[in-house]
């Protein structure tokens, strides 16, 4: 008996819509990738329950008629390629003749349309389902198609599980809408979640305003535009964020080649070679970048949902865009002061700055010099909790949380210790037994304690000696004090004033909405403000008080949210904590003055386990007994 037979048709959907529809922002995409490829000015997304129960997308294209449209669902079916010459100048989004198909054997789907060229023609409408696909019918339709997909998942329960809640589902159907949006700021796009609207993106004149309505005026004010080079075959245009505007992540690097979003290793490369020695290795530019070439010099058939490409001469893009990028950030107007601040007032009008005086606005923002303000977040996190007054100047820790209110927390980072003892190495060494109480600020060095390459601590134990990670046993003493602080109801926070205002992703505000309580728990209140905007209403105040940049930190944080979307909140908090501490931690390599030596010795004894390992697991302590000295030495 033969073995090999040929798959149904629905079953041939099916496993194509394995490939091409992962979620529903993937539904998002094919139907407007549709909408554009007829031309659409205006286009309309309409998403119930995070696009589990509806999906549905209005445009003002060019419509089908009845003929067409009782092929839009059937398998390879395709109006924008006829033969394989056609496969190598791709000039619209969709040539496969495949997405109608995969999606209506995966959901309910139906079509009304009507032609825009053809406006009493009257308009049709088809519905298709699994393996059925209905007849075309006349229906009132105005010029234009709309495609709605209801049920995704219906008949394929484990994708359906997959799902995730519909805040996350927004978040990436908002990404999907964003990367087709930028390159074509002169078609409109709306969004709708539950009736609600998510974005709002009228036609714009050029990518700078669509940057704008997508990413704040704050992000857009930090571009500029990418010089042009003159008639080439590669030619490279958009935007790209000045050196002092980069950001914790990639998030905002965007690279498009002839309109369609791409991913592109030796692209992103390409981007992060152009500000080598510009920017700080851990900060990313923001980078609106459009690649424009002969679409036979590229192939976009290499990835079921196109985002990869395979380049002729891959070198030769590369080459252009880095060239591009870099006489651009060589142009005059790039010094570092040329650049902007974050500074509210700084933003064009502020409804609230302008209503208060100078004074509140510095005590809600404490007025830093410029340079200050620029520190990066990592500097600042790591200066808060280094409180700062002697005989500690840069390791002390506030009083531990059992012997402290944390309301008190706030004024405690500065707060003297009451049981400072006398310096002599007798009460050191009894400070190191005890296990108790705020930990003692002794401004002596234990005898027998020395630090070694600026990154190592050597001390005598009772039976040998021990060598400590500097950094290590820091990070894990900060960490610990942390947790504490959470366990006794959370970090303080400071409310703001005026409320400062910070440019998200639509990612990120997604994730600002769904961490609210976590974000609480840590001192962190947000809400939305405006299109891709959150405004800070509460913030730590041990960070504000240490001068850090709320929308930094809050930008930072965020990121770490998204890091992993699924994981579940005390995870994410656990994540968060030990980042905070490991940020904070001195270094490897910082050198510590005898009272900071001190200071971390006497911390590390309130340690029940002596602080054996880091938050992260490595250990932060070697220990040698004599015993092993002697062996070592062949003296037994
Ligand atoms: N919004 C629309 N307006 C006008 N015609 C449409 C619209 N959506 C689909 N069509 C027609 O239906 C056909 C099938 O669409 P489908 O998305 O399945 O395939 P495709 O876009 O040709 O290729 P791909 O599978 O790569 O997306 C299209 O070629 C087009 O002729
Ligand atoms: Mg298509």
């Amino acid at each position: 008996m033969a073995k090999i037979s040929i798959l149904p048709v629905h079953l041939v959907n099916k496993i194509a819509a394995g490939e091409v529809i992962e979620r529903p922002a993937s539904v998002v995409k094919e139907l407007v990738e549709n909408a554009l490829d007829a031309g659409a000015g205006r286009i309309a997304v309409a998403v119930e329950d995070g696009g589990a129960r509806l999906i549905s997308v209005t445009d003002d294209g060019s419509g089908m008629g009845a003929e067409d449209l009782a092929l839009a669902f059937a398998p390879h079916a395709t109006s924008k390629i006829a033969g394989e010459d056609d496969l190598f100048r791709i000039v619209t989004m969709g040539f496969r003749g495949e997405a109608l198909a995969s999606i209506a054997s995966i959901a309910h789907a139906s079509i009304r349309t009507a032609r825009r060229d053809e406006p009493s023609g009257g308009g049709w409408e088809v519905e298709a389902s699994g393996e059925a696909i209905g007849q075309v019918r006349p229906c009132a339709a105005p010029p234009g198609t709309t495609v709605a997909i209801r049920d995704l998942f219906y008949s394929t329960p484990a994708r359906r599980k997959f799902m995730k809640s519909a805040t996350t589902e927004m978040g990436h159907i908002t990404e999907q809408i964003t990367r087709l949006a930028l390159p074509r700021p002169q078609v409109a796009f709306t969004l709708t979640h539950n009736g609600r609207t998510v974005l709002d993106l009228p036609a714009a004149p050029d990518t700078a305003g669509r940057a704008a309505d997508l990413f704040g005026r704050e992000l857009a004010d930090g571009l500029v535009e990418i010089v042009p080079r003159g008639r080439r075959p590669v030619r490279v245009g958009g935007l790209i964020g000045k050196p002092s505007a980069a950001r914790p992540s990639a998030r905002w690097q965007y690279t498009f080649l002839n309109g369609r979003y791409i991913r592109d290793r030796l692209l992103a490369h390409a981007v992060k070679e152009a500000y080598r020695g510009v920017v700080d290795p851990s900060r990313w530019p923001v980078a609106l970048v459009f690649i424009e070439m002969d679409p036979a010099e590229v192939d976009v058939n290499v990835h079921p949902t196109k985002v990869e490409v395979r380049f002729r001469d891959s070198q030769a893009v590369h080459g252009e865009l880095l060239a591009a990028m870099r006489e651009t950030l060589n142009s005059a107007n790039l010094s570092p002061d040329a650049s902007f601040t974050t500074r509210p007032a700084d933003l064009g009008p502020d409804p609230f700055a302008a209503a208060l005086p100078a004074t509140a606005a510095a005590m809600a923002a404490p007025a830093l010099p410029d340079d200050a303000r620029r520190t990066s977040v990592r500097q600042a996190l790591a200066d808060f909790f280094r409180a700062q007054p002697p005989p500690q100047p840069r390791l002390g820790f506030a009083p531990s949380p059992a012997a402290t209110h944390p309301a008190a927390f706030a004024s405690s980072a500065t707060a003297t210790q009451p049981h400072a003892p006398a310096t002599t190495a007798a009460d050191s060494a009894g400070a190191y037994q005890s296990e108790h109480g705020p930990a003692p600020a002794p401004a002596a060095v234990p005898a027998g304690a020395m630090q070694v390459h600026d990154s190592y601590i050597v001390v005598q134990t009772d039976d040998g000696l021990a060598i400590i990670d500097q950094h290590a046993l820091h990070e894990r003493l900060i960490y610990n004090e942390l947790r504490g602080r959470l366990a006794a109801g959370g970090l303080t926070g400071q409310r703001m004033l005026i409320p400062q205002t910070v440019a998200v992703s639509p990612a990120q505000a997604a994730a600002a909405a769904s961490h609210a309580e976590l974000l609480r728990r840590l001192g962190v209140e947000l809400e939305p403000f405006g299109p891709a905007t959150l405004a800070i209403q509460q913030f730590p105040s041990m960070l504000a008080q240490r001068g850090c940049e709320p929308t930094e930190f809050v930008q930072e944080t965020l990121e770490r949210l998204l890091e992993d979307p699924q994981a579940d909140s005390e995870v994410l908090l656990e994540r968060l904590l030990q980042t905070l501490a490991c940020k904070a931690a001195i270094k490897a390599g910082d050198p510590l003055t005898p009272q900071e030596l001190a200071a971390l010795l006497a911390r590390r004894d309130s340690l029940a386990d002596k602080g054996s390992s880091c938050p992260h697991g490595r250990p932060t302590t070697l220990k040698l007994t004599l015993k092993d000295l002697q062996k070592q030495f062949k003296r037994v």
